[in-house]
């Protein structure tokens, strides 16, 4: 099955923006969320982005950049992607950190933001 090369677009405000590179195996990794839950999980805790209860296309919260395009990562299949893949915070939004923005529309009433990792950086202080 082999590995996957997953760049991500990080940034701690008011520090510029820089990609860092993980190895992620591809098996098991069936949506964009799997792969960030992989790397937070497994390789870097420090990873900030948002990981909602809903994870089912209904919050639209989950919206990130994936190759150039703006996807939502609970429903973007890995697969068909290629083996390099590049994953931004979505466009026209102030970064809060890493893939974490703030959004310019009101989330839908339903279970809260979850944050897996820690969207402040108080675990670490890359950057
Ligand atoms: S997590 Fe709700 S739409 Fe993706």
């Amino acid at each position: 099955m082999g590995e996957i090369t997953v760049v991500i677009i990080r940034q701690a405000p008011p520090a510029g923006a820089y990609r860092q590179t993980y190895r992620v195996p591809r098996a098991g990794m069936l949506r964009v969320l799997d792969v960030l839950n992989y790397v937070y999980e497994n390789l870097d805790p420090s990873l900030a982005f948002r990981n909602l209860i809903c994870r089912d296309g209904v919050c639209h919260a989950c919206f990130l950049v994936v190759n150039g395009k703006r996807s939502m990562s609970c429903f973007t299949p890995v697969r068909g992607l290629g083996d390099t893949v590049e994953i931004g915070p979505a466009p026209g939004e102030k970064v809060v950190r890493d893939l974490v923005v703030e959004h310019d529309y009101d989330l839908p009433p339903g279970p809260p933001v979850v944050f897996e990792s820690d969207p402040h950086g108080q675990a670490d202080d890359h950057g």
